[in-house]
């Protein structure tokens, strides 16, 4: 693979759009594509915020910043982000809208461009083939919020190239990020830790173990952790922690990747986390209240 000096982004949600500020601050030409215009909207302003905020902490400067909203476009049209040279995909966790995604996407860019998928459990492999260029597909794993954390997992894919894998790795580096290479395993590295971690939290809580308040306190003071683990569930979403289990259920069949009952009801209430306003904690209250 050559070197990336484009990137395309699919999928404008919290991931996508993180993914494409850091890229444009990075000094890449950057396209967002979604197919919902209210999407690119909250993207934009998410990002204008949140540069804003690295200026007013004196992080960022206004030139840099003002360069990197020039680098960046949104659109709902396939075929920009297909003639970029490194394509991100950070849609929804579903599979069959991935690959639907990348038939399509393969046939409108140049051989040269790479996909990269910001999947957090599902194999590389699957959507290796479903591209038709295994060896220009690799994963590329960032975390949440994606301006802040420094961590991106770079997956290789059993037809990942050599070429795709240091290129893959040069472009995390030049983001201001530190790669670590993971095998595609469902949930790499990170995600195979965190994920039973977070699910015990909750049966912690079924078994009454605790409240979530001392659960939480328990693990960011005795632990040092930076977010309790419901505080921490919440900011992930509480409907993407339980589609990633399950996604690892049924890789390793192994029940601490199972969601628990308790988690499943409150996302058949709506109850999301952060996003929905209500999760382990209401965030209608301030200070968030804990759920009792
Ligand atoms: N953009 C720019 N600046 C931001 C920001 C953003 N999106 N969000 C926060 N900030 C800034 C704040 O302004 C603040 O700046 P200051 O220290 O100069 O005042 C600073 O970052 C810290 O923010 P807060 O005071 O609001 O909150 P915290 O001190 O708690 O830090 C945090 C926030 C960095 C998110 C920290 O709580 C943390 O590291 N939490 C853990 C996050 C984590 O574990 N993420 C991984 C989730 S798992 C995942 O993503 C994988 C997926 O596959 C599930």
């Amino acid at each position: 693979m050559s070197q990336v000096d484009s990137v395309g982004v699919l999928g404008a949600g919290l991931m996508g759009a993180g993914i494409a500020q850091v890229a444009a601050v990075a000094g890449y030409r950057t396209v967002c594509r979604d197919v919902s215009q209210d999407a690119l909207a909250k993207a934009q302003a998410s990002i204008a915020k949140s540069l804003a905020r690295f200026v007013e902490k004196g992080n960022l400067n206004a030139a840099d910043r003002d360069a990197a909203l020039r680098h960046l476009t949104f659109t709902d049209d396939l075929d920009a982000v297909a003639h970029t040279s490194l394509v991100i995909e950070a849609v929804t966790e579903d599979l069959a809208v991935k690959n639907t995604l990348f038939t399509d996407l393969n046939v409108r860019s140049p051989h040269r461009t790479v996909f990269a998928s910001n999947t957090s459990s599902l194999t590389i492999g699957a959507m290796a083939v479903a591209s038709n260029r295994p060896d220009r597909f690799v994963g590329l794993h960032f975390f949440n919020p994606v301006p802040l954390m420094p961590l991106v997992e770079v997956v290789r894919g059993v037809t990942t190239s050599e070429s795709t894998m240091s290129a893959a790795m040069e472009f995390v580096q030049r983001l201001g990020k530190v790669p670590i290479e993971a095998r595609d395993t469902s949930g790499f590295i990170v995600n195979l830790l965190l994920v039973p971690y977070l699910l015990d939290a909750v049966r912690a809580l079924e078994r009454g173990a605790g409240t979530v308040t001392d659960i939480d306190r328990g693990m960011k003071l005795g632990c040092g952790y930076p977010m309790g683990p419901f505080t921490l569930l919440d900011f992930v979403g509480l409907d993407t922690t339980m589609r990633i289990g399950e996604i690892m259920f049924e890789e390793y069949r192994e029940t601490r990747y199972a969601p628990p009952p308790l988690l499943k009801r409150m996302v058949l209430a709506g109850w999301l986390g952060r996003k929905s306003g209500r999760g382990f904690y209401d965030y209608s209250q301030d200070p968030p209240r804990a759920m009792g």
